[in-house]
């Protein structure tokens, strides 16, 4: 439980609420070519940036608790940095962490899954998404693991890849795979038997997250679990295969299942260990769950194998899912959310569901439902179960219309919302698409701010992350990467790039500089925000990016 937040008497706060629009996936690019921000006909986000005290805040590497900062950033860590007011060191540089000083295999449950293994002389397990992203996986975590499960005599593993293409090149699986069989290859040669069972793409089974779509989990559920579905000889030749049959980049590949004389190589049967080697929870809360719950709903398992189960953390904190992990997540405390429910301030927070856990659950340090019934309500509008490539403009006027609502009624004090357009449709890599995305965030913006000046709150926009401003790959000297044909080699994945921070503010009444601070992050928006609801921030949450008096 967290005190009251102190208000501060030099800030009268507005007639209005407090708007905090997340455009998902959107930030600057030093490049014109492929930024499909930049192209977007964007005149209400022009207009805001000429016109309103604006900077940019940095959202990627160590500003947002990442290893370093050539990782990008990427939604949880960026919706835990804004929503906590400060930077903890996330998953990706906790399990580098745990792995480096040995903690990892100390713990109790690398323990038990390894004996267990032992015992029964069965087969240790690994899914996860198998690339250097380091957005909800590292590659190099899982070798670090099989290289220990050998050390202690673990004799059979499989592993069931799912091919990225999202967070790292759209079409790179094979550059992830085939060192990996070479690295296999090298543990194999005195006795152990490693290999890959199954695999595919990532948007198509087993990482579908918030609901959206069960069916992908069925998918990867007879995939990994039941050994069910199409089979190739290796990785390596489903891959080719199945590009070369549909076309699809590496995270819509169909699934595959590696046999041999007709028999799958690696199902999971009864007494066999499974890790879940990604360390974020978003896309791996539901695998979990058809693994751990006796009474599932969501689809039909056929068989529930009796496994010891683990995940690389622990993927909800509120539902403990899954009940074994091998790091601890960071626990993050006394968040926006919480100080605002505890000083009486009203919250509304809105996306459709692709980013409905992340204004709340992200938002709230990973915490699952609201603090306080009375103050807050949470609107999910279910996402569009299509390629967003297909529907550009998803929900964004939905979201934009709850939005208007509050805003017009004056219930709530503080609204948030995400518009994940920047980021849905800049990971299919189209960018006529990405541009489409912006141009409908930005007629959905000027609505907003329309709303907010009749209504005398204050609007802030920013973003998470950067995607969709660069839509193409470009090499060392900045020139763009081109496909044999030619044509621009797309970039699906997030960007280093800082993002932007407007403040609109239609009854300025001089209660702040006009002239933000800079060379800020993203955890800045803490402070910021309730700085701008009349309150004290805590000592220790980071300095705010607009200079409030006090
Ligand atoms: C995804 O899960 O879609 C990507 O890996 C990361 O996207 P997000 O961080 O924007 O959710
Ligand atoms: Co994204």
């Amino acid at each position: 439980k967290v005190d009251p937040l102190k208000k501060n008497p030099a800030f009268t706060p507005r007639r209005g609420p407090l708007v905090l629009l997340i455009l998902d996936g959107v930030g600057f690019s030093r490049y014109e070519e492929g930024d499909a921000f930049r192209r977007a006909l964007t005149p209400h986000f022009d207009w805001l940036w000429e016109h309103c005290p604006h900077t940019t805040l940095k959202a990627h590497g160590t500003a947002v608790g990442l290893p370093s900062d050539g990782d990008m950033g990427n939604s949880e860590v960026g919706h835990n940095a804004i929503g906590c007011g400060r930077v903890y060191s996330q998953g990706a540089k906790l399990v580098d962490e745990a792995i480096a000083s040995g903690r990892l295999f100390e713990g109790p449950v690398w323990r038990r899954l390894v004996d267990n293994a032992k015992k029964n002389e069965s087969t240790l397990h690994f899914i996860g998404l198998f690339s250097d992203g380091n957005v909800h996986s590292n590659i190099a975590h899982l070798k670090a693991m099989l290289e220990q499960a050998k050390r202690e005599g673990v004799k059979r593993a499989r592993i069931h890849i799912l091919l990225d293409g999202r967070d790292v090149g759209e079409t790179s699986a094979l550059e992830y795979v085939d060192p990996f069989e070479e690295f296999l290859a090298r543990l194999n040669e005195d006795g152990v038997d490693y290999r890959i069972a199954s695999g595919g793409g990532r948007m198509v089974i087993t990482m579908d997250r918030y609901g959206a779509n069960w069916d992908m989990v069925r998918k990867g559920w007879e995939t990994h679990v039941l050994g069910e579905g199409r089979q190739f000889s290796s990785a390596h030749e489903a891959i080719e295969t199945l590009r070369k049959e549909t076309g699809a980049i590496d995270q819509d590949l169909p699934p595959f299942v590696i046999a041999e004389d007709g028999k799958p190589v690696g199902p999971i049967q009864d007494g066999d260990s499974v890790i879940f080697f990604n360390f974020r929870g978003d896309r791996a809360i539901e695998m979990s769950m058809a693994f751990e719950m006796d009474d599932f709903p969501y689809f039909d398992r056929k068989r529930r194998p009796k496994v010891e189960y683990a995940g690389m953390m622990e993927y909800d904190g509120d539902k403990h899912i899954p009940r074994q992990y091998l790091v601890a997540p960071p626990s993050i405390d006394r968040t926006v959310g919480e100080y605002l429910a505890a000083s009486g301030v009203t919250q509304m927070a809105v996306s459709e569901t692709q980013k409905f856990g992340h204004v709340t659950y992200f938002f709230n340090g990973n915490r699952t439902g609201k603090f306080s019934e009375e103050l807050e309500e949470y609107i999910e509008i279910p996402s569009d179960i299509v390629p967003f490539e297909w529907r550009p403009w998803m929900k964004g006027a939905e979201i934009a219309e709850e939005v208007i609502k509050a805003v017009k009624e004056n219930r709530f004090r503080f609204i948030r919302a995400n518009f994940p357009n920047g980021d849905m449709v800049g990971h299919t890599g189209v960018f006529q698409a990405a541009v489409c995305a912006m141009e409908a965030v930005d007629i959905q913006l000027g609505r907003i701010r329309k709303a907010v000046e009749e209504a005398g709150g204050i609007l802030l926009v920013t973003a998470d992350h950067g995607n969709c401003e660069e839509m193409y790959e470009h090499d060392k000297n900045g020139n763009v990467v081109r496909n044999p044909d030619g044509t621009p080699k797309a970039k699906t994945a997030h960007t280093l790039n800082p993002v932007p921070f407007i403040i609109y503010d239609p009854e300025y009444r001089g209660d702040y500089e006009t002239t933000l601070r800079e060379g800020l992050g993203i955890s800045s928006i803490g402070t910021t925000c309730i700085e701008l609801l009349g309150f004290i921030p805590p000592d220790d949450y980071d300095p705010g990016i607009v200079p409030v008096k006090r």
